[in-house]
């Protein structure tokens, strides 16, 4: 294959990227987007295994390379459930680093293209910058793997003098930096890199440590664009131009994500960087007594109230994708409808995961796409909505966000479902959610407790409404 023939064909896999991300814009076209995607990718891997910067020998190692890792990939995908996805994805993100460095080191040693002058300067400068990038994506994103499967509290690691401390390692790592792109000592500028790549593996750790359990999501899509930018360096560094455009790509989405999500959670960038905030107990331990007495309610119960219903707005969390229950959501959201009642869904931006977890799980289950309202789209609905069934979520629906300043989720927006002339929360215990706060809806007098699986609960609630058609 011609160099010319491969840069045209680069460039037809940059259009795919980002005619992909269009796609995966709207659920409705996100299928699209993700085969324009794999299309893409499946000919940027073609042009460059069979491209002119391999050599034959070269081709059988990485197919060799690609099969093994391929089958790992397939394996993990096949394994991984939807819950644990956010984990995976971090744990990728911690492959993007590494082999950001791993390149870095290895251009770094690489003599067969002597550079001379500003050449060289410039060469060493992406080499620094791509290690620099890639240690903090990889030990940020494996401190974070550790924080969203459970293995590493969620509480924040809060040293003192803790800026102080980060400052210092920036004005060792410039300054490293500064003498590194002068030196022509290999030797020298070897032990350079090493020491900046420890100061860079242990910023990622510190960084990602300090952050608080409730900013999770936004670290995830922080470290996404990282992994983006890792990328981006990678392909300056082996002077590959869809490299340095899908890196963009990714680097520029993920940021855009982070700052969404920022003001979803009514956070700042800066402070969720900072770290400290969302210190509760993960997801599913009792962190905060119940403050209050509660109401219960049965499946049996609650279809009643949803037949009488005229209005009905259902909240879907992270309960609902543990219990797998969207599938009968849409047979009750059907059933509900044939009768004449007017069922919506109401999606918070952090509900689940990650982003579009609910979204997601509700295309998957085939519920219209035109009944699944946003968060702004919707909340100012509740007063004239008869019945608000949140199933499986918590913090999105708490009011503490707004009328408690000390409540560690004060300022984010949430589903104001309390509005509603019933609201039923459907979950197996008093357990708190995945910021470890207790939720005074539960106290409400117009709210009522559907304690179990929502899986079981649903298909209870499902039953008795055919039972009485
Ligand atoms: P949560 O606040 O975590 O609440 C989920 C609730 O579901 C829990 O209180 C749990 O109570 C209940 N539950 C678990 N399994 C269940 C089952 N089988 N059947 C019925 N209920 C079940 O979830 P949310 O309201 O969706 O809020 C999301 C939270 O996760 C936010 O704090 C957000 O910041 C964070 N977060 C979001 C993301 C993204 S990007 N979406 C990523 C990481 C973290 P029981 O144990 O009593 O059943």
């Amino acid at each position: 294959m011609t160099e010319s023939l491969a840069t045209v064909a680069y460039l037809g896999a940059a259009i795919l990227f980002i005619l992909s991300l269009g796609g995966l814009s709207h659920p409705e076209t996100a299928r699209r987007g993700n085969l324009l995607g794999m299309l893409g990718m499946g000919l940027a891997v073609l042009v460059t295994v069979f491209g002119p910067r391999v050599s034959s020998s070269g081709v059988v190692a990485i197919v060799i390379a690609l099969v093994l890792g391929g089958g790992i990939g397939l394996y993990a995908a096949k394994r991984v459930k939807m819950t644990q996805m956010p984990e995976l994805v971090a744990l990728m993100h911690s492959l993007v680093g590494l082999a950001a460095c791993l390149v870095g080191f290895a251009s770094y040693v690489d003599t067969s293209h002597p550079l001379q002058g500003a050449e060289r300067a410039i060469h060493a400068g992406e080499v620094y910058i791509g290690i620099l990038i890639g240690a903090v994506t990889f030990s940020g994103s494996l401190v974070a793997f550790g924080k969203l499967n459970g293995r590493i509290g969620g509480k924040p690691l809060l040293l003192p003098g803790r800026h102080l401390l980060n400052l210092l390692g920036l004005v060792v790592v410039v300054a490293l930096g500064c003498w590194f792109v002068q030196t022509a000592s290999l030797g020298l500028g070897m032990l350079a890199l090493l020491v900046m790549t420890a100061i860079a593996l242990l910023f990622g750790v510190h960084m990602v440590m300090a952050i608080g359990g409730a900013d999770m999501p936004v670290v995830v899509s922080m470290l996404n664009s990282y992994s983006g930018w890792a990328a981006a360096a990678t392909g300056f560094m082996l002077g590959n131009d869809l490299l340095i455009v899908t890196g963009a790509l990714v680097g520029s989405s993920g940021a855009i994500l982070s700052y969404i999500m920022c003001q979803a959670m009514n956070r700042s960038f800066i402070s969720v960087i900072a770290g400290g905030f969302g210190s509760g107990a993960p997801a599913g331990q009792a962190g905060a007594a119940p403050q209050g007495e509660v109401v219960a309610i049965s499946a049996a119960e609650t279809a009643e109230l949803l037949r009488e219903a005229k209005r009905v707005v259902i909240v879907p969390g992270y309960g609902m994708a543990v219990a797998q229950a969207q599938h009968t959501v849409n047979e009750i959201t059907r059933t509900l409808r044939e009768r004449g009642v007017e069922v919506r869904f109401a999606i918070h931006p952090v509900a689940g995961r990650m982003p579009g977890h609910m979204n997601v799980l509700l295309a998957e289950a085939k519920l219209p796409y035109d009944i699944v309202l946003e968060m702004d789209e919707i909340n100012d609905d509740f007063p004239d909505t008869d019945v608000a069934m949140v199933i499986g979520a918590n913090d999105i629906v708490n009011p503490g966000a707004q009328d408690d300043p000390s409540s560690p989720i004060a300022g984010m927006p949430v589903l104001e479902v309390w509005k509603a002339r019933q609201s039923i929360v459907m979950k197996r215990s008093m357990a708190t959610g995945y910021a470890g706060v207790d939720n005074p809806l539960f106290y409400k007098d117009n709210n009522r407790m559907l304690f179990g699986d929502a899986k079981q609960m649903l298909d209870e609630v499902l039953a008795t409404l055919k039972s009485g058609a």
